[in-house]
């Protein structure tokens, strides 16, 4: 498909950043600027576009404050918009913390046999060498590029896809990798060196969650808790009483949990609390045990897999 014109909605994060001065990198304020403001700086973005922008600005937060809200304006949207045959692809503008668990979201709960291309910044809009307008650009190449489908991060002129993406330095401008699996693609002066001749199938599920969340079904409480060194069973037990329905593991290893923990959760698990377990190993999943008492996740990273859990709780299915 060749024509049609390109969504953009903003969401705030650095790339939208103020900071008192050229030189400072790390003591802005996100989500300063507006995306059409971005938008109107990037020189030569119309023609990277190659036909008409509809911009839109769902948040101005900084993306540490992601909200359940914001997800579900950004669903909302990008559902309108993948059924509208007058548009070719939807870019998102958003801070680099939580652009991965955003990026899981909107492919478990989207069909998206178009590209919904999320983007970002090491660097405010303030700096002396921002790294936004390069990676809008970049980010209208690889919503032109011929067979870009489903849910996919740009930065620092390289493609990742939704489930591998995550953030692994906190001030490199290059911040993001998709580990050992490698990125989908590169984007070289405009243009989108895939990987593989043929993309991968990107497409996700759980709309009947996406459903619910319309209708105003709650979101489910799941949390996240950590095995190391002397860890204990208090948090776990503490989130327990305090209502919460799903807890995901960041396990040691191949899903190893301190004793006292083990326990807890097994106790959490009695008590009717959905268990997953996954790695705090930055690379690789935890592989099937006999004998495992609490049940694996997806092979996700933590904060991926709870992403998943909330949607299962919604009563949308897992994303295999
Ligand atoms: C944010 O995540 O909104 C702030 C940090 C960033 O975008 O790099």
């Amino acid at each position: 498909m060749n024509a049609g014109k390109i969504v953009v909605l903003g969401t705030g994060g650095t790339i939208a950043g103020k900071a008192g001065s050229a030189g400072d990198n790390v003591g802005y304020v996100a989500g300063q600027v507006g995306v059409q403001e971005l938008l109107e700086a990037v020189p030569g973005l119309m023609q990277a576009a190659q036909g008409p922008l509809q911009v839109e600005q769902v948040a101005q937060i900084d993306s540490k404050d992601m909200e359940f809200s914001v997800w579900s304006d950004l669903a909302t949207r990008c559902l309108r918009y993948l059924a509208d045959d007058t548009v070719r692809a939807i870019v998102i503008t958003h801070g680099t913390d939580t652009l991965e668990e955003t990026a899981w979201f909107l492919q478990s709960v989207l069909n998206a046999t178009k590209p919904v291309v999320l983007t970002c910044a090491m660097r405010p809009a303030t700096a002396m060498a921002p790294d936004g307008p390069h990676n809008l650009l970049d980010a209208m190449a690889v919503a032109t590029a011929p067979g870009a489908r489903g849910v996919l991060a740009v930065c620092a002129g390289v493609v990742h896809g939704a489930r591998q993406v995550q953030k692994v330095h906190p001030y490199r401008v290059d911040a993001f990798s998709s580990g050992e699996t490698g990125p989908l693609g590169w984007v070289e002066e405009g243009y989108v060196r895939w990987a593989e001749t043929c993309l991968p199938a990107l497409c996700g599920r759980a709309q009947a969650a996406l459903e619910k969340i319309a209708n105003g079904a709650p979101w489910p409480r799941v949390e996240i808790v950590m095995n190391y060194a002397g860890a204990c069973g208090a948090t776990v037990d503490a989130l327990v009483r305090d209502g919460v329905q799903g807890l995901v593991v960041a396990a040691t290893g191949n899903g190893s949990v301190h004793h006292d923990l083990q326990a807890a959760l097994e106790r959490a698990q009695t008590a009717g609390v959905a268990i997953r377990v996954s790695t705090r190993c930055a690379q690789g999943q935890v592989l099937p045990r006999t004998g495992a008492l609490l049940p694996l996740g997806h092979g996700l990273s933590p904060v991926k897999e709870r992403v998943s859990l909330i949607l299962e709780l919604l009563g949308g299915g897992i994303l295999a």
